[in-house]
């Protein structure tokens, strides 16, 4: 058995004492920089720039963040209940799509109701909001091994898989979900081949993804977004798996901007699309893709994204940080309870019963 290489591993989200440590992902893959976050907007503003980025680990991010927000509540119960309110409406304001954000703050406020009313005082319901934001991010390592697990049963050894953005260790607690996979085959000895899509305008595919797998000792092929296509017709993919900001109730799922492409290229060559997510990245409170909020982010990211101007000053500028791939390209969504295929609005809600 040849185990990953977990020593080079790096955590994006550390709890440390009495703040939060955070993995700048801004400024890999050429540095390694933790930030010491003491305030909830410093999180805030952590998520919105996307020095933290990928569903699970901004949902995780954020139950720290409201941690922060309300520690330092002077008044009793009611008014840390309403401070609670207050920090879960303002960290969900940082980004729109991720439904993880919004999953793992209600958790939060979840928590703090339960225990008002089980009689606790101010101090042990802070308490357990900590403790909450730690069982949130303990679950999602032991969530993605398990959605490894049943994604490496669609795989066999030499597949070569392609993934778009970075839906890895650094996206999450630990393994990733799409990446989740990749780390369990090569502690299986496995040998998958893994083609990393760069993922304009941000780079996460070239800046996070590459450079995590490379670390695990993974064999991992950058590729620029635009030749997918010609990769796939050569017959060097055998699978695609990507991960996702929010599954619609009809098995639409939002991704990064591209993942759309992907999915039609990989139906018109024959080639499985898997998307790999926790169950609470599962939303049957929006019904259909077309409900998903799509961020749209600065034109800067599109026209100086390389730290030097590639587009003409004025230029119009759209850019959504994501897109929806309709349920009918998806061959199987791979979650922490298992497989689930078309069609998807009856197997997603029984997967929740
Ligand atoms: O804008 P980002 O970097 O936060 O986008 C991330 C993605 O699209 C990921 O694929 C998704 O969040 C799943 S992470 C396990």
């Amino acid at each position: 058995m040849t185990a990953a290489n977990h020593d080079n591993w790096l955590q994006s989200v550390r709890w440390n004492a009495d703040h939060l440590d955070l993995l700048d992902q801004r400024l890999l893959p050429e540095e390694v920089v933790y930030l010491k976050l003491v305030a909830s907007k410093d999180v805030w503003d952590a998520i919105k720039e996307l020095k933290v980025r990928g569903a699970p680990a901004i949902g995780i991010a954020a139950a720290y963040g409201l941690y922060l927000g309300v520690q330092g509540e002077a008044g009793g119960v009611p008014e840390l209940l309403a401070a609670v309110k207050r920090e879960r409406d303002y960290l969900a304001s940082s980004r729109p799509t991720a439904v993880n954000l919004f999953w793992a703050l209600d958790r939060l406020v979840r928590k703090a109701s339960e225990l008002a009313e089980a009689g606790a005082d101010a101090a042990t319901i802070k308490e357990g909001l900590l403790q909450e934001a730690i069982v949130i991010q303990s679950e999602d390592e032991e969530t993605n091994r398990a959605i490894g697990e049943h994604a490496l049963s669609l795989f066999e050894d030499g597949y070569g898989v392609l993934t778009h953005c970075n839906a890895g260790g650094l996206a999450t607690a630990r393994y990733g979900t799409a990446t989740a996979p990749m780390y369990l085959a090569k502690e299986k000895g496995w040998n998958l081949r893994v083609f990393a899509d760069e993922t304009r305008p941000v780079l996460q595919g070239a800046r996070l993804t590459a450079f995590e797998l490379m670390r695990a000792g993974i064999d991992v092929t950058l590729i620029t977004d635009n030749m997918a296509a010609m990769v796939m017709s050569k017959g060097w993919i055998q699978a695609v798996i990507v991960g996702t900001d929010r599954v619609a109730a009809n098995g639409d799922v939002a991704n990064k901007i591209g993942t759309y492409g992907v999915a039609v290229l990989a139906k018109a060559h024959g080639i499985p699309f898997y998307v790999a997510c926790p169950m609470s990245t599962i939303d049957l409170n929006t019904p259909t893709g077309a409900d998903i909020p799509i961020e749209e982010r600065h034109e800067d990211e599109v026209t100086v994204g390389f730290g030097k101007r590639t587009a003409p000053q004025g230029v119009k500028v759209y850019n959504p940080a994501f897109d929806v791939t309709p349920a009918e390209y998806v061959s199987a969504i791979i979650t922490e309870k298992g497989i689930v295929r078309a069609p998807y609005a009856d197997n997603l809600r029984r997967l929740f019963e």
